[in-house]
């Protein structure tokens, strides 16, 4: 009865020999598990008992987010209040999203899925500084090249990415393109992307920024963001390579005359 079960007819065991004889081998990487946890588990200080309420200026705030929204759509607003929430608490807790579920009046589920969704939102806590270097190729390839600076703060911080400082200072996690690619590479700190990275740069940066915290830190001068190299944005370093003579580029002189291009009037 078993061999019965498995018996193969005569046209198909030759459909079998031909896809065997015509099929490739392929092989696969190593597997690689990300650290990243994507499901919620309750621990000591990220339960639902944990109480959250945004403050008096956040509610205000959360009133304008909502006017933006007509009302029976509110909770199109999950995510600028979810970054509120984040914003003011430091990060997004179980008890943030709870929050903001019950202020837009949807089950926590549709938040929880948002929250889960976009890396954006740190369900762990994170440092004061929360370091994000571009590690995507553009920035890999330009100038000193992100595994440069990926080694320069990892010797500065004594972490790897993905890890905190002891002191909770500093969190440092590797992120793909931030959009800042012509000024590569670059590191977004907090709401601020600092770019035309070099080792030496990025390590006086997170120095500054240590120091600014420490009690006699309070005059320390902090890069301002965008290039450190003294650019303004993404001009040309070399300066003005053409275009140089005003003559140039002068509309009046360059563009043509309106009916320049008119047809001949007809004979
Ligand atoms: S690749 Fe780094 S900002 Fe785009």
């Amino acid at each position: 009865m078993a061999s019965k079960l498995f018996y193969v007819p005569r046209v198909g065991r030759q459909v079998l020999r031909q896809v065997s004889a015509q099929s490739r081998p392929f092989s696969v990487g190593p597997q690689r598990f990300s650290d990243s946890l994507s499901v919620h588990r309750n621990n000591p200080t990220n339960n639902p008992s944990i109480p959250f309420k945004f403050s008096e200026q956040n509610l205000k705030l959360a009133d304008e987010i909502l006017k933006r929204y007509p009302p029976q759509y509110k909770k199109a607003a999950v995510m600028p209040l979810l970054d509120l929430g984040q914003r003011q608490h430091g990060w997004t807790s179980i008890s943030v999203m709870n929050e903001v579920a019950r202020m837009l009046e949807i089950p926590p589920m549709r938040v929880y899925e948002v929250a889960t969704f976009y890396t954006m939102y740190n369900r762990e806590p994170v440092g004061k500084y929360f370091v994000q270097l571009c590690t995507t190729t553009p920035c890999q390839l330009g100038g000193c090249g992100s595994d440069a600076i990926v080694k320069a703060i990892t010797e500065h911080l004594g972490i790897t990415p993905g890890h905190t400082t002891e002191d909770g200072l500093f969190t440092f996690i590797e992120v793909e393109c931030l959009g800042a690619c012509v000024n590569a590479p670059m590191v977004q700190i907090n709401d601020d992307y600092y770019e035309d990275l070099t080792p030496e740069s990025v390590k006086s940066l997170l120095t500054a920024l240590k120091d600014s915290t420490a009690a006699a830190g309070a005059g320390t001068k902090i890069p301002a963001p965008g290039p450190l190299t003294g650019r303004d944005t993404c001009e040309n370093s070399a300066g003005l390579t053409n275009l140089k003579n005003p003559e140039e580029w002068n509309p009046e002189t360059m563009m043509r005359k309106d009916g320049a291009l008119d047809a001949p009037a007809q004979q």
